[in-house]
């Protein structure tokens, strides 16, 4: 630690900015003796070494929330109390690009979703990471009675959330229940975009098989797309 013509606290910020600041807020512009300056020093060195470990801390804590441990996950209704966390994943283009909706850009027309949409919706459910919702699950019946053997299951994620195996497991979910939910079901199946490889290999994983490509099937954002077509049935193995 030096010492300037210009005080101490000088001296100390260009040697350690942020205890330096430290030192300047405490002291002013107040002459102390070398002393009283070291021994402030020390206690501000003390105080940020206590910072910084109670920082690191609270980061491994976020960490094992929210990093490392994608285990639990559980899949339940929305509430209106959601919007927040609905937010990340509607408000991400990412998440969206291979959805049948836009990307949100407000909160007003999130919730005008929600209320229309979501909570009307026969089976839509919010995928829940540590019981805070990371994403969405639905499975759409067919409105007319002559196919109502079938529903379309369909799902998001938020972007900061792919690759942990968190879909396939909602998935597994849902086809481990929804047969049972609706008795009348035989069938389940998903339409998914041909540039989509993440998608189709959930699918996969969760048991469907892949039936074939419904080529220049449907017009989404713009442009007309070919859909891989994926089934489950009420009959088939179910995989855990
Ligand atoms: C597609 C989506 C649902 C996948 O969710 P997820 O939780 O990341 O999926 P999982 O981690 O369970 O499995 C993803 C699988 O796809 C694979 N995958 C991902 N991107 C891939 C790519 N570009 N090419 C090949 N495989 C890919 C992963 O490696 C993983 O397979 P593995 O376990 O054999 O390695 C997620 O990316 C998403 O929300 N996308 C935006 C919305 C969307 O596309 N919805 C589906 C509309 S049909």
């Amino acid at each position: 630690m030096g010492l300037s013509e210009d005080g101490p606290t000088y001296a100390i910020y260009h040697e350690v900015p942020f205890v330096g600041l430290g030192v300047f807020a405490l002291t002013g512009s107040s002459k102390l003796l070398p002393h009283e300056i070291q021994l402030q020093y020390n206690l501000l060195l003390k105080w940020s070494t206590d910072l910084d470990q109670s920082e690191q801390r609270v980061q491994m804590e976020h960490k094992e929330v929210d990093g490392d441990d994608f285990s639990d996950i559980t899949l339940r209704l929305f509430k209106l109390s959601d919007i927040d966390d609905f937010m990340v994943w509607a408000t991400d283009d990412e998440a969206s690009r291979f959805c049948s909706w836009e990307t949100f850009s407000s909160k007003e027309s999130t919730m005008e979703y929600i209320v229309n949409v979501i909570i009307p919706h026969s089976w839509f459910r919010a995928i829940c990471l540590n019981g805070r919702p990371i994403g969405s699950i639905s499975v759409t019946p067919n409105e007319s009675s002559k196919y109502m053997c079938r529903a379309e299951i369909g799902y998001v994620i938020g972007s900061k959330y792919w690759g942990k195996g968190i879909v396939t497991r909602a998935v597994k979910m849902v086809a481990n229940t929804i047969f049972v939910e609706w008795p009348h079901l035989e069938r389940l199946e998903a339409l998914v975009n041909d540039d989509n490889p993440g998608s189709q290999r959930v699918l996969e994983k969760a048991g469907f098989q892949r039936e074939g490509v419904l080529r220049r099937y449907v017009i989404m954002k713009g442009r007309t797309r070919d859909m891989v077509i994926f089934s489950l049935l009420s009959t088939d193995h179910r995989l855990d």
